[in-house]
């Protein structure tokens, strides 16, 4: 299989708005969505209908469902199964105490028998891809690492994507890919791997180092919504030269360059617009901040903008802000032809 490229489930950020943006890009080859509490699903939450939809790419997309219950989260997966969708994914590495202290998230992580038992229920009742997003574990310990994802393989999960981080770490240090090149040699299903992408040269080097099956990106791709397709075409030319040097990393990559250059202003302000179009009125300050506290680092000025936008409690004020923005600084709306403004480091 090709290695895949992969958007991270995020709350409050991986929604369909963000979809659309980084589809008007080229896309990426699967959407995993927010998670989504399987209580909340099951009781019919008001904004339920919101943290469900496929769009744009329903066969493209994963529901990441949430919650300490078995029998819950195997309602709720069949529930999200019976829909139009590429899979199911159970949340296992939240790290989040609230989360956590509720049984839920990396709560998993810290029972083989619990977890191998939820996921022989979920395989009873999903029929379509099954899979779990963990993290290392409460310790660096790769052997228990291992035991448990053999527990959940042999239930019948089909997919493992690892970010390589204990959970008391959350995003401290730099995540250990090391263990998951050893977990996709190891395990014998595949494994996607994630943390710490932050540009499509990331995206290529992890992918050509065979280190997994699928690369998923988080952050970088928030900071970068044409960040998949970037590297896909960054691959494209990779496999063109026909060329990997020894290594196992592709040459050139990260040294290709987007062939147009992106524009920062449009980008933003069309985010805003698909926000408005695909979000509820309650969700659009929150997520809005959300995202542009990330994607404000391509800026030169990203404090201050972020500054004003927290100010803003509607989409348009923000809009407003956005334009005045490039229009004192119009060197700034072509990324790529200002020097300076790289983003930032994860
Ligand atoms: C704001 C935010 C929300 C997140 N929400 C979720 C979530 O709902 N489910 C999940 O499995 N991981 C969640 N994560 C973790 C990411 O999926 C990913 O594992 C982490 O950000 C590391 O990848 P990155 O370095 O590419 O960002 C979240 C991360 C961030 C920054």
């Amino acid at each position: 299989m090709d290695c895949g490229f992969f958007l991270a489930p995020m709350a409050e950020l991986s929604h369909r708005a963000l979809r659309e943006l980084i589809e008007g890009f080229g896309g990426c080859d699967e959407y995993y969505t927010e998670m989504i509490s399987a209580g909340a699903l099951l009781s019919g939450g008001p904004f339920e209908g919101w943290y469900t939809d496929p769009l744009p790419r329903p066969e493209k997309l994963v529901y990441q469902l949430v919650g300490a219950d078995r029998d819950q989260l195997v309602r709720a997966a069949a529930l999200l199964d019976s829909r139009d969708c590429a899979g199911i994914d159970i949340n296992m590495g939240c790290s989040a105490p609230a989360i956590r202290r509720t049984g839920a998230g990396a709560a998993w992580m810290t029972d083989i028998d619990r977890a191998g038992d939820l996921a022989g229920g979920l395989r009873k009742a999903v029929k379509k891809r099954l899979s779990v997003k963990l993290r290392t574990g409460l310790a660096d310990d790769f052997d228990y690492l291992l035991r448990f994802c053999r527990r959940l393989a042999d239930a019948g999960v089909e997919l493992i994507t690892l970010h390589p981080r204990t959970i008391r770490e959350k995003f401290r240090r730099s995540a250990r890919w090391d263990h998951v090149a050893r977990l996709k040699r190891e395990l014998g299903i595949p494994v996607a791997g994630n943390g710490d992408a932050a540009t499509a040269g990331d995206l290529c080097r992890r992918a050509a180092s065979g280190a997994c099956n699928a690369v998923m990106a988080g952050r970088g791709a928030v900071r970068q919504p044409w960040i998949f397709a970037e590297a896909q075409r960054m691959e494209a030319a990779r496999r063109g030269a026909g060329q990997a040097g020894e290594d196992g990393r592709a040459e050139g990559a990260g040294e290709a360059a987007f062939p147009e250059p992106v524009n920062l202003e449009e980008t933003a302000l069309r985010f805003v617009e698909l926000l408005a179009l695909h979000q509820p009125p309650e969700f659009h300050a929150s997520r809005a901040r959300r995202f542009f506290a990330y994607y404000c680092d391509n800026l030169i000025w990203a404090h201050h903008v972020k500054t004003l936008l927290g100010r803003e409690t509607e989409l348009s004020g923000m809009a407003g802000v956005l334009t005045d923005y490039f229009r004192d600084h119009p060197e700034e709306r072509l990324r790529g032809e200002s020097a300076a403004k790289q983003p930032a480091p994860l």
